[in-house]
């Protein structure tokens, strides 16, 4: 028997911070000692929202990846592949189109809220309203067991086992239908206290060097109430704390809390034993970093092996899924 396979997908948003790492990519690093896995730059996908302008999506792609493959996922043990790389997601993403009906579509909570969080751009596209369909077909393709995702995602995996069921009604049982994995998301604040997140350009990157790390911490906002180094503070409220609890030891977060409460300690100190453990941390990322930035061409053969691997599947499906529909495609003439 074969491993159960898993996949997820990741736009190509330039370049990722602390947030995607714990929020995803280790929990998809993990995953590889137990599943099948493929990971997918989703380049069509951004596209659905960044049509008008889709000139920097190589770019991001090729940051993505570097980050990916510092993070720990592995292309000895994992497909990580460019979506557009596998064209197969376009017929299948076509095919579902066909039996997809449009409420389904139009009730995905992201939908409206993409819509009016991009207020500046034109998302009133048949591309964006099929958005899910296109993240069904990735899915299916695999028949992924499992797909990690974060809650905000959750939807879209639902939406994926209502079409799966509906296509195998019509054209008999294809496609398992997968179960979403959602990935435990730690309270991870950015440099100003609000959500680390690229839109607010409060993010610490996987990319940035030990001096960014700390110059980063070291003006990242603190329990306002704690104004003198005299005033005893509550780490409760500080998003410097909340970087603790995910990054530091226990035995630092303890010295931590109890030296900002007795005031035994200034926030100076207490930033710089986080950025002690988060530096550790990050080291490895960035010794891999420096040997893949060396060497650009062996990132796009990592995911252009990944597509290789992921056509052979994808292949095999879509084999399948035409077989299923009885159209006369080429192997199914003559
Ligand atoms: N929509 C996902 C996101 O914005 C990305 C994605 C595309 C995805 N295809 C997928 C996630 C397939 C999981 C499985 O994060
Ligand atoms: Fe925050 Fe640490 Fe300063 Fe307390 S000592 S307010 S936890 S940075």
């Amino acid at each position: 028997m074969s491993r159960k396979r898993v996949l997820s997908g990741m736009r190509p948003t330039g370049l990722l911070h602390l947030g995607h790492l714990v929020g995803a990519l280790e929990n998809w690093a993990a995953l590889q000692d137990e599943f099948e896995a493929y990971y997918c730059i989703v380049d069509w996908h951004a596209l659905t929202t960044d049509y008008a302008d889709p000139s920097n999506i190589k770019k991001n792609t090729f940051e993505v990846a570097v980050d990916w493959l510092c993070a720990g996922l592995d292309p000895e043990r994992s497909a990580l592949f460019v979506q557009s790389h596998v064209p197969e997601h376009a017929e299948l993403h076509l095919l579902l189109s066909m039996v997809v009906p449009l409420p389904w579509l139009e009730r995905v909570p992201t939908y409206k809220e993409q819509m009016e969080q991009l207020a500046d751009k034109d998302l009133h596209t048949y591309g964006f309203l099929g958005y899910p369909v296109l993240q069904t077909a990735d899915i299916l393709m695999y028949k992924a067991g499992v797909v990690p995702v974060g809650a905000d995602q959750q939807p879209h995996v639902e939406l994926t086992r209502e079409i799966a069921r509906r296509f195998n009604n019509f054209y008999g049982s294809v496609f398992p239908e997968p179960e979403v994995k959602l990935t435990p998301t730690p309270k991870l604040p950015g440099t100003d206290g609000r959500k680390m997140s690229k839109s607010y350009n409060n993010t610490i990157n996987l990319s940035d060097d030990e001096p960014t790390i700390r110059e980063k911490l070291r003006t990242m906002v603190t329990d306002p109430a704690r104004k003198r180094r005299s005033d005893p503070g509550n780490p409760d409220v500080c998003p410097v704390f909340d970087l603790h609890e995910v990054f530091a030891t226990a035995d630092t977060r303890a010295w931590a809390a109890e030296g900002c409460r007795s005031a035994g300690i200034g926030c100076i100190e207490c930033k710089n034993a986080l950025a002690d453990h988060l530096v550790a941390r990050m080291k490895p990322f960035l010794e891999k970093r420096k040997i893949y930035e060396a060497r650009p061409a062996d990132i796009w053969d990592v995911l252009r092996e990944g597509a290789r691997k992921a056509r052979r599947v994808a292949g095999e499906t879509m084999r399948e899924v035409r077989a299923a529909l009885k159209l006369p495609s080429p192997e199914n003439s003559g």
